[in-house]
């Protein structure tokens, strides 16, 4: 779907929960996600005017999930390992949101060339019950 004003953002994360209640995760778990979300769609606004988050269900050695992709064309990452240092921030923001989300979810990767765009990649498994 695409990210390019705050209401996409809302939608994004609304349908996020909804899907990760599908596969199961418990109510915190869907939290995550939403956060997750947040972070990496409000990156996109902020960063890159527009993008895109693609949410899918995942199945992987016979565990439940959600992976969550968000893309954009914007000004890239000169230095992810910078970007994901807790308190980096180029925008004047409090450079905890790409840092948050890799702590929060199960996977998580950046793919970036300056001047071309950004992915990032992250999934959050259904708790083993
Ligand atoms: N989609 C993106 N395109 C280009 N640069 C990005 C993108 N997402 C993140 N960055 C870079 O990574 C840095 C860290 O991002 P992060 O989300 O952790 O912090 P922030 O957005 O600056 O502040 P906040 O804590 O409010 O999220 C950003 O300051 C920016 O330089
Ligand atoms: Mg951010």
């Amino acid at each position: 779907m695409p990210v390019r004003q705050d209401t996409d953002v809302l939608v994004a994360c609304q349908k996020g929960r909804a899907l990760a209640a599908r596969q199961g995760l418990l109510n915190d778990e869907q939290v995550i996600v939403v956060i997750a979300i947040s972070e990496v769609a409000n990156n996109i606004i902020r960063y890159a005017q527009c993008g895109e988050i693609v949410l899918s269900a995942v199945q992987c050695n016979g565990q439940s999930g959600i992976q969550v992709v968000a893309r954009d064309d914007g000004p890239g990452i000169p230095d992810i390992a910078q970007a994901l240092q807790d308190g980096y921030s180029s925008g004047g923001g409090l450079g905890l949101g790409l840092s948050g989300a890799k702590r929060l979810m199960d996977e998580f990767d950046i793919i970036s060339e300056v001047g071309r765009g950004t992915v990032v990649t992250m999934a959050k498994w259904r708790s083993q019950v």
